[in-house]
This record gives structure tokens, sequence and C-alpha cells, in this order.
């Protein structure tokens, strides 16, 4: 079964935590990261054991289950990511940061892989990112998913074909593209505090966000 043999592999010490590490990388300390389609918890656990705060969310209760029962002390949700609403659910405000890992888009019900992506979109803070990677050979194609990604308010940053950043080359078995929130895209808790600090950091004015290896 799906969730005893994910718990064997951790048991056994297999290196599960490749794509925690990668979005590890690109976050300040301590952020807000959504795990989105998280599975029995995977990626997310492994993020929080990195000093992130995170909410998980997936539509099978029973991967919920598990992910709550081994890794206490995040927030697992049962919910559909195509009416995403996380502000209904006590959530405290925007998130720096979602993942996407393990295929989510080839899972979530064909046709509905544009609005899925808004709604993540808008559990965003306006700087904030998306990281997804999913098989290119599924039946999802990668123009689909671009467009898909735009029309929800998110741009196509960068695109590599491994967690680990390999580089993405036409024909890659495997994509991972990092989505930049635009602007422009509401945010659910539409409290303005962060439009304020994006706008900053765009511009380059003041010290207002840490990018590695330098203050912007
Ligand atoms: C292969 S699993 C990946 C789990 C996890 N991200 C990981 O990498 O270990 C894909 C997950 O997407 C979830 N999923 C598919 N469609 C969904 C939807 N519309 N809303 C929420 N979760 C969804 C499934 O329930 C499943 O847990």
């Amino acid at each position: 079964m799906y969730i005893e043999r994910f718990r064997r592999l951790a048991l056994e010490g297999t290196d599960l935590a490749g794509e925690a590490r990668t979005v590890d990388a690109m976050l300040p300390r301590a952020s807000r990261v959504l795990d989105a389609g998280c599975g029995q918890g995977r990626v997310g656990a492994e993020l929080a054991a990195r000093g992130h705060q995170v909410t998980g969310v997936d539509a099978d209760a029973g991967l919920i289950h598990a992910a709550r029962a081994d890794h206490p002390g995040q927030r697992w949700v049962v919910a559909d990511l195509v009416d995403l609403d996380l502000s209904s659910h006590g959530d405290p405000g925007p998130f720096d940061a979602a993942v996407m890992a393990g295929n989510v888009m080839l899972f979530v019900a064909q046709g509905t892989e544009e609005q899925v992506l808004r709604r993540v979109a808008a559990h965003l803070r306006p700087d904030g990112f998306a990281v997804v990677g999913f098989a290119a050979d599924r039946g999802y194609e990668l123009a689909d998913f671009d467009r898909h990604a735009a029309s929800a308010g998110l741009a196509t940053e960068q695109r590599f074909a491994t967690w680990d950043l390999l580089p993405w080359r036409s024909g890659s078995p495997f994509s991972v593209t990092v989505l930049r929130r635009l602007f422009d895209a509401g945010c659910l808790w539409g409290c303005g505090g962060c439009v304020g600090r994006s706008a900053a950091l765009v511009s380059g004015d003041g010290q207002v966000g840490y990018r590695l290896g330098s203050w912007v």
C-alpha cells in the first residue's frame, strides 16, 4: 500500500527529501509554505524539519490522516485544490511559496489544471513562487501548463529537468518549473501588507527581503 511503502522507505533511510532541499534553498528562513497535493506529507514534513511553517493540502482524507499521524505539529488539511480557500480554514495569511511535487498536476482532474493553479496562486503573497514538477509523457503538455499558469497569474521564471536542477531541454522527460506570482493577481487575505513589501523588492528600495547571498 502507498502509505506503508513510503513509511518503509523513510525507515530504510531512502532519500525522500530532494524536492524539499531545493525549495528550502530558495526560501528565507521560517517561511510559510503550501504543500499543494501533499499526499502523506513527504515533502512538507521535510520543509518543516528545515524550519518552515507548512500547510499541506490533499483531497485524500486517508493520506492526510497519515500525514497527521506521522508529522503532528504541521497543518494538514483535507481539501480539493480546485476550490481551495485556506482563509476559511483559519490559515493565518498568504504563503511565501507553494510546492507541487510528485506529479500533482497529472493527478488533478483533467480540465481543472488552470483552476487548480489559479487557487494556488491566490494563496501566494505577491512576490511568492510555486515550484511544480511533473513528467512530460503523461498527457499534460508543457505548453498547456505554461498557458494555464499564465492565465492563473503565474509567470514562468525558471525551468529545470530535475529537482536537483539539471538544465531543462526540449524533450526532457521531466520538468521542474518555478512560477512567480504576478503582482496584480488578487490575494485571499487582502490585508495589503505584502504588496508594499513586494513593490519594494522589485524596485530594490531598501533592505526589505532576503535573497541568497545579498540583501535587496
Ligand atoms: C503522487 S501524489 C504526490 C504526493 C506528494 N506531493 C509527494 O510528492 O509525495 C499526488 C497527490 O495529489 C493529490 N491530488 C490530486 N488531485 C487533487 C486535488 N484536486 N486536490 C487536492 N489534492 C489532489 C492526490 O490525492 C495525491 O495525494
